[in-house]
């Protein structure tokens, strides 16, 4: 049977969705049902809009462009008098754009109102294991597991207790026991039940099953004078906690590096309108920019001509020659890393025309060709601004790894990636590569040259794959940043 997930709708198909739910008093997934079960009984409303109501905002610029990836969160609001600070946390969870679908246990109603719960997270709230509404199809497992975090704020002792047990006698337990899905706990309650023997035994052994806490905070209690730990934590943490669980913060292990990456071919040109070139698409240049940014890297791109968009968040430098290329690698300089994938043309013209050659009856003009500089070279042998680590590409088409050992020891880089990009293998202009990282040993000079061969790979996989390489160095030299 397939599921349908909700939140990977289309924005116009969830709002209809989410108005139509709130008019017939029906959660959003409840009313796919209806309208799924009165389909197929012929007798479908008809989806004719219904007028979204004055105060259903735009979407957000982060929302159009997917920029924050939506999550839900069923969050269980027990019986304490810190049930009013729950109706603040579903304000800042959707402020997080964290869907909230509430459960009230039948003590938190002494405390909250399920209309109140309801107003504020536009959603059906539900109090009721035994609702012949949702549990025709067990509702309660549906609560348990459509989202992606179970919240419970505030955490009654009473809760804990049945949680720490694997009771299911009301909606809130029964939840609790039938998920699969992390549970973050916001304790609520007053010192002395906190600190009772019974509480403590029930708090470790819930934390040995996997449940995350948030405080309890220390501070005065409802109770006329009295002060102690108990005090739920502010909806601000709270919520703060749950995006931490939904979200988890990406390993930047480049954060603070400068990495200049040159990719593509160059042209060097013939006159205004002709010019010599190479089969390098950038692919597996663009590749390492882009994974070096994912990494945390500040990410300078100097590229040949490409046709290829310029990867987000990454500085691109567009250049046509060698000599231009070269410009704009020494005026990015200081980095900490840098990786030269650039096939640059060994040689230029150098009797450029000015004008378009013509053809003459003098036979076809000489064409003299010049050495370009050659910038791993240049960068390599640089005394004061050499970046710390130094990767050249060999591009080979025989002899493979004789040339890149001989590559390494004549340019002065640290590392080559040495690809072999005879014809019949594909990679010039290819989505695919075939790599053998050649370094010195102990990264001394005149030490033993290691190879490291890799299996055929995407050009994405390489590039993750050498970044991670230049995690690991960064971390065992811990090299000093750019400055
Ligand atoms: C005024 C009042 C305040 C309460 N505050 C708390 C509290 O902060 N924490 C707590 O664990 N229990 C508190 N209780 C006790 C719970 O409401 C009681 O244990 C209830 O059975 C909890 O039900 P629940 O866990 O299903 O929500 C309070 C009771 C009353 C009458």
């Amino acid at each position: 049977m397939a599921s349908l997930t909700i939140r990977k709708l289309d924005e116009n198909v969830k709002t209809y969705l989410r108005l139509r739910s709130a008019k017939n008093r029906r959660s959003v997934e409840e009313e796919v049902r209806v309208i799924l079960r009165e389909l197929i009984e012929g007798r479908e409303e008809p989806l004719t809009p219904l007028a979204a109501p004055p105060d259903v905002a735009p979407a957000s610029a982060s929302q159009r462009t997917g920029a924050l990836p939506e999550a839900s969160v069923t969050l269980i609001i027990g019986g304490g008098i810190a049930a009013y600070k729950s109706l603040d946390l579903i304000r800042r969870l959707k402020e997080r754009r964290i869907e909230v679908r509430c459960v009230l246990t039948k003590a938190a109603q002494q405390f909250v109102t399920p209309l109140a719960v309801s107003a504020l997270s536009h959603e059906r709230v539900y109090t009721d294991l035994f609702d012949p509404q949702s549990e025709f199809d067990a509702g309660h497992i549906r609560l348990a597991r459509d989202c992606d975090l179970i919240v419970v704020a505030p955490a009654t002792a009473d809760l804990m207790a049945k949680m720490a047990h694997g009771h299911a006698d009301d909606l809130a337990s029964a939840i609790l026991l039938a998920t699969n899905r992390k549970i973050l706990l916001a304790p609520a309650m007053n010192p002395l039940m906190w600190n009772n023997a019974s509480t403590r035994r029930n708090v470790a052994q819930l934390q040995r099953d996997g449940v995350a806490l948030i405080g309890p905070n220390a501070g005065e209690m409802a109770e006329a004078g009295e002060a102690g730990v108990g005090r739920m934590s502010e909806a601000v943490e709270i919520a703060a906690a749950a995006e931490r669980l939904l979200r988890p913060p990406v390993p930047r292990p480049l954060a603070g590096k400068r990495v200049l990456i040159t990719a593509g071919p160059t042209h060097e040109p013939i006159d205004p309108v002709r010019y010599i070139a190479n089969r390098s698409s950038g692919k597996q240049g663009f590749a390492i920019a882009v994974a070096a940014q994912a990494a945390g890297a500040e990410v300078i791109l100097v590229s040949g001509p490409v046709d290829l968009d310029d990867p987000d968040g990454v500085t691109v430098k567009h250049v046509e020659s060698a000599r231009q290329m070269l410009e704009h690698v020494q005026s990015s300089l200081p980095v900490d890393i840098a990786i030269f994938a650039a096939a640059v043309a060994d040689w230029r013209v150098a009797n450029e025309g000015e004008q378009k050659l013509k053809k003459t009856s003098a036979g076809m003009p000489p064409l003299q060709l010049v050495e370009n500089p050659d910038i791993l070279a240049t960068i390599s042998k640089l005394t004061d601004k050499r970046p710390p680590l130094v990767i050249g590409f060999a591009a080979e088409t025989e002899h493979l790894i004789d040339n890149a050992k001989s590559k390494l020891a004549r340019k002065g880089c640290d590392w080559i990636v040495a690809n072999d990009v005879s014809p019949a293998t594909g990679v010039m202009g290819g989505d695919r590569n075939t790599v053998h990282l050649i370094s010195r040993k102990n990264g001394e000079n005149d030490g033993e040259i290691a190879v490291d061969s890799w299996p055929v790979m995407t050009k994405e996989q390489v590039a993750t794959e050498l970044i991670a390489h230049v995690v690991k160095s960064v971390a065992d030299k811990s090299l000093e940043p750019a400055s």
